[in-house]
């Protein structure tokens, strides 16, 4: 099977280079050439969509929001512009579920088919095919292609419709952000009290509230190393696209409203490039315990 990438972006890359290493012939298409220049001796980079959709069997497809699903997608010279009937998208961009039906809709023209997949885990987990892959859309489709899928992820939930996956995914990320901001208040506050702040990292990690991110980034974050896998400007904009359901299905959120305005602050600082984690650098900062 052949396999077409769009979008090489951290996640779209670790993709493809998985799918290398579990054999399929992999194309591959960046928006930005020199971001991909490093995988050419690895991935066939095309300079078009059109050239990864007409010799793909597969499209699958990784960018960052609603606007760049959009645009790859249904844009001039998009995916839709080339593709075949019958042939399938697999989509992993997290997007609202607004537009991944929106989407769909569009694409009944063509006849063609398109999964939402979103993923949990980032391309540590990718490369290894360790990732949980959530499926929206044709069971039918999803089941045809579960081998595929299967290549990316240990663990395959199927939710149902367009845009049910989506909302899974979004609820998710939402606990993350959340958690992320609840530790990184937690060092805040200790570190203000003079506690050593690697007790309260140890604290966490020996009562049932340990998660691989205490562990993990937890030790991170002591050290003040932000090295981005989920870059800080990409939990700020799923917590955007949480907002855009919560405003049209008028779901009160409180606590989403706080992350919201925290992690739009800190994307506005300098800190949108780096780990959704340096959450912590900004709360230093506002706190007067950094410069
Ligand atoms: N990183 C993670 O841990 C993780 C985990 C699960 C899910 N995700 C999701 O996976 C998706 C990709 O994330 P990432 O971490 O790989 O982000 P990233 O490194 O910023 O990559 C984003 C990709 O989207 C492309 N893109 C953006 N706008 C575009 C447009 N208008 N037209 C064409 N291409 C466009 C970028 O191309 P350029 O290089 O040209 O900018 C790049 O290839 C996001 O939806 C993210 O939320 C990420």
């Amino acid at each position: 099977m052949k396999l077409g990438f769009i979008g090489l972006g951290k996640m779209g890359q670790a993709l493809a280079l998985r799918a290398v290493q579990s054999g399929y012939v992999v194309y591959g298409f960046n928006r930005t050439k020199s971001k991909v220049e490093h995988l050419r001796d690895r991935i066939d980079l095309m300079s078009s969509i059109s050239d990864v959709v007409e010799k793909s069997d597969v499209i699958l497809v990784s960018v960052t929001d609603d606007e760049a699903d959009e645009d790859v997608i249904l844009g001039n010279h998009g995916i839709s512009d080339y593709i075949k009937p019958n042939k399938l998208i697999i989509d992993f961009s997290t997007i609202s579920p607004i537009m991944s039906r929106y989407i769909n809709e569009k694409l009944k023209r063509k006849n063609a088919y398109r999964l939402e997949v979103p993923l949990i885990g980032g391309p540590d987990k990718a490369i290894r095919g360790d990732l949980i892959a959530l499926i929206g859309g044709d069971r039918t489709k999803y089941e045809e292609y579960s081998d595929l899928i299967k290549t990316f992820a240990h663990r395959t939930i199927y939710a149902g419709d367009i845009g049910d996956a989506l909302s899974l995914k979004l609820a998710f990320n939402l606990l993350v952000a959340g958690y992320a901001e609840l530790i990184a208040e937690g060092l805040t506050l200790v570190q203000k009290m003079k506690v050593d702040p690697r007790l309260f990292i140890y604290l966490i990690n020996a009562s049932g509230y340990k998660t691989e991110f205490s562990e993990v980034k937890g030790q991170k974050m002591l050290v003040s190393n932000y090295e981005p896998t989920f870059y800080l400007k990409h939990m700020k904009k799923d917590l955007g696209l949480v907002a855009k359901v919560a405003d049209k299905y008028n779901i009160h959120m409180p606590v989403h409203a706080a992350l919201w305005s925290t992690y739009t602050a800190a994307a506005e600082s300098d800190l949108a490039e780096e780990d959704y984690s340096a959450i912590l650098e900004y709360l230093l900062k506002i706190n007067k315990l950094k410069e």
